[in-house]
């Protein structure tokens, strides 16, 4: 970039603050919006950590911890020994230039509603866009099936190709919906027909439908606190007074001496991200409670199919008999993150207003690529995928605990059993100074403090190894034992 005058970051960081945002956010918003209008063109370097700090006036910290969390969300790539760049194409034609004026502000105020606004506030919520050692979340799409996949795309388009390309029924299409519902009640203990599935593009869509749908400004919500913040950022948006219940090693610790929530988000298998699985006696209660209060569970079954260690426990859902749980389930890390398919499982009561819902908000998932994975499932290459990608990451999760507890004494890790990542705990007060270090090394780090509901509270990472091949993971972990916590 050519450096922008300190005035202008000034002017810029108050054109985008809002009320209750700390200096790291208010950082993050001014050069997200800087991006996003062109003012910063796509490759343009961006100042050094040291001298943007200077400028601001703000500590060093702040300005590594804002790119930190820009190149998390993908705005920024960080080369080491280059600098940071900016990683992504202005949305819009870059007129905040032509319109400046002293009296004007640096860049035109959209006024939004007091949803809108919310929404924004939240921060959003974006997945890393590179392969890069250690982003967390990501299958291993090297060794996807390509060549399959492109067979059954192209025998779906060599038959019929014009039926796909209609509209179709905003529910998903009916031979997928049964593909999952056989797949989730033999593998996953849920009880449902095929009548039940609702096809979306994400687990985040159903919960951003299931706030909308359910939710008034301020009713209450409980989560799991460290939790998933796409949960966090859906519930917020709708105005849910949030309320964190700590885990442990059992999962959510639920506090029914708390005033009723209208709706309960949980990770029973899987704790997101401490990796505990909820014991059966929470499950039972969580579930009878939910009854009598006539409140609603969700339950984010995001990654249950990557368990390593033991059996994989079945579905809260499965234990419900009085339709108060929604289960949802996605294709992001069983498949492919941008093929863009999730599904729920819903209560009989919530299937027609969720389809309806739903087909406000887009319609429906691409017909050809729900043909395509319904064929997957059928054909019985999905459960052969899963068999093989437990394998693989089963052998990456154990190099990596290997290599952890070699090379990384100051590093804990976590629950560790099933998952894409591992998460570990860091020596307290150090995980800035840890982050800032290993992104100079080109590795990333994702904050497991950040997923606390009051940040600072753990120190530690979420470090990423499904999507890694071994050479990958050492190198990265030679990287952070060079790191130094002190
Ligand atoms: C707990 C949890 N739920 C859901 C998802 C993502 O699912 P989707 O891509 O379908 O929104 C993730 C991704 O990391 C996750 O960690």
């Amino acid at each position: 970039m050519k450096t922008a005058q300190p005035s202008l970051w000034m002017g810029l960081m108050d054109a985008t603050a809002r009320p209750g945002m700390g200096l790291r956010e208010r950082l993050c918003a001014a050069l997200r919006d800087a991006m996003r209008n062109g003012m910063l063109s796509q490759g343009a370097r961006l100042p050094a950590t040291r001298v943007l700090a200077h400028d601001l006036a703000l500590s060093r910290v702040t300005v590594e911890a804002a790119y930190a969390q820009l190149e998390a969300e993908g705005y920024v790539q960080r080369r080491t020994g280059h600098g940071s760049f900016v990683a992504v194409q202005a949305s819009a034609a870059p007129v905040a230039a032509k319109r400046r004026s002293k009296a004007a502000p640096l860049v035109p105020q959209a006024v939004l509603s007091q949803r809108g606004q919310g929404m924004v506030n939240t921060g959003g919520c974006m997945e890393p866009l590179q392969l890069q050692a250690f982003a967390a979340g990501s299958p291993d799409l090297r060794a996807f099936p390509h060549t399959l996949w492109r067979q059954l795309t192209n025998k779906r388009l060599r038959h019929a190709p014009e039926a796909l390309m209609r509209y179709g029924d905003p529910q998903g299409r009916a031979d997928l919906r049964e593909a999952i519902a056989q797949y989730l009640v033999s593998s996953r203990g849920v009880r449902c027909s095929a009548a039940q599935v609702l096809v979306l593009t994400s687990s985040q869509q159903a919960l951003q439908l299931l706030a909308t749908l359910l939710l008034d400004p301020g009713d209450r919500v409980w989560l799991e606190d460290p939790g998933y913040r796409g949960a966090r950022t859906a519930f917020a948006a709708s105005g849910a007074q949030l309320v964190p219940l700590p885990v442990d090693a059992q999962g959510l610790v639920p506090d029914f001496t708390l005033p009723a929530p209208k709706l309960i988000y949980l990770t029973p298998t899987h704790q997101y991200p401490t990796g505990g699985t909820l014991s059966l006696q929470r499950r039972m209660a969580l579930v009878d409670y939910a009854q009598r209060q006539g409140c609603w569970i969700v339950e984010d079954d995001y990654d249950s199919e990557f368990l390593y260690d033991g059996r994989p426990t079945p579905s809260l859902q499965g234990l419900d008999d009085g339709g108060r749980v929604v289960y949802i389930g996605t294709f992001s890390k069983t498949l492919f993150p941008s093929l863009r398919m999730a599904y729920a499982v819903l209560p009989e009561a919530l299937v027609q207003p969720m389809v309806t819902a739903r087909s406000v908000y887009d319609g429906h998932v691409a017909q050809l690529a729900q043909a395509v994975t319904a064929d997957f499932m059928a054909h019985g290459h999905f459960a052969a995928h899963l068999r093989l990608m437990r394998q693989l990451y089963r052998s990456r999760r154990d190099l990596l605990l290997d290599l952890i507890d070699r090379k990384l004494p100051w590093a804990q890790p976590l629950n560790s059993t099933g998952g894409l990542q591992i998460s570990v705990t860091l020596p307290p007060g150090s995980e800035a100074t840890l982050t800032r270090q290993a992104a100079e090394r080109g590795i990333a780090t994702p904050s497991l403090s950040a997923l606390h509901s009051k940040p600072g509270a753990v120190d530690g990472w979420l470090l990423g190894f499904a999507a890694l091949q071994p050479q990958e993971i050492e190198a990265g972990v030679t990287g952070l034992a060079q790191l130094k916590p002190r």
